[in-house]
């Protein structure tokens, strides 16, 4: 039997990176996996590739359609197990740089997605007793990031909401638990969207980042199974790190 058997399973940001590598590992544990994101024909494409997967197309800076996709998966499945949210975006700007559009938008992804997404799967599970909220947040809201600004305060935020949903679900008896994960570099198309940009404006930086520990997305998929499953019954609240000891060293760890 399949260590998360019968759990139905929303991903946020499923369509690629660290959601896509999550959907495809809770699958081939025996969740039935819901892939939600603004992106359909990757989407589409992505959750054809699993079994048991189904695709959904979710904005989720918006509320209206959270509520909706929400109170669809309990009428087609019953139930709401797992919500991953995964979906976000970073702009590389230090506070110096980063305009208000910036800020508005990273957070928007970033902190309103999560909101609305934990707020409605909150709703559905505390009816049923029982779910697991698993938060994407970073490394970068425990350490300084200053070449990312916005997104380490909205990391920051999901990080504080994480473990205030946690706490919440634990004094009213909710059943319900939360935590977040903080993932180091991982080699997905989001990274690579940074090295790019740092290859152009600073070729020795992008040099430096050629030597650094970069993750694979599986080794986040593998968290996210555990706080997914009912291994992890009585971590609630919980930031976990999963960084081989990028948030804790003196240097950089090398590759
Ligand atoms: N890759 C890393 O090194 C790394 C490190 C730490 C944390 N993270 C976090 O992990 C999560 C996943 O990152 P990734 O590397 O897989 O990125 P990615 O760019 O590969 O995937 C992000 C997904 O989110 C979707 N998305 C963006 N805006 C959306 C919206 N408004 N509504 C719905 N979906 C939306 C995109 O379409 C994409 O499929 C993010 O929250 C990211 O901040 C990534």
């Amino acid at each position: 039997m399949g260590r998360v058997a019968n759990k139905v399973a929303l991903i946020t940001g499923g369509a690629s990176g660290l959601g896509l590598a999550s959907a495809r590992r809770l699958a081939e544990e025996g969740a039935s996996v819901i892939i939600a994101d603004i992106n359909q024909e990757q989407g589409v494409a992505a959750a054809s590739g699993i079994a048991g997967a189904r695709f959904e197309l979710l904005d989720v800076s918006r509320e209206a359609g959270w509520i909706a996709l929400v109170d669809k998966v309990v009428a087609d499945y019953g139930r709401l197990d797992v919500l991953l949210n995964s979906a976000g975006i970073v702009r590389l700007a230090s506070i110096e740089e980063t305009t208000e559009e910036m800020w508005r938008l990273v957070n928007a992804v970033g902190t309103d997605g999560t909101f609305f997404g934990c707020k409605h799967a909150l709703r559905v599970m505390k009816v049923a007793g029982s779910g697991s909220i698993i938060n994407m947040c970073s490394t970068a809201s425990i350490q300084g990031a200053p070449q990312v600004f916005s997104y380490a305060a909205s990391k920051s935020a999901i990080r504080g909401m994480t473990k205030s949903i946690a706490v919440l679900s634990a004094q009213n008896g909710y059943g319900v638990r939360c935590n977040s994960i903080h993932p180091g570099n991982m080699r997905t198309p989001m990274l690579e969207e940074v090295a790019e940009i740092v290859r152009e404006n600073d070729p020795a930086a992008a040099q430096a980042m050629e030597n650094i520990w970069v993750g694979e997305p599986v080794d986040v998929a593998n968290m996210v199974l555990f706080l997914a499953s009912d291994e992890s019954s009585a971590v609630n609240g919980a930031a976990l790190v999963v960084d081989n000891t990028t948030t804790i060293t003196e240097g950089v760890v090398p590759k």
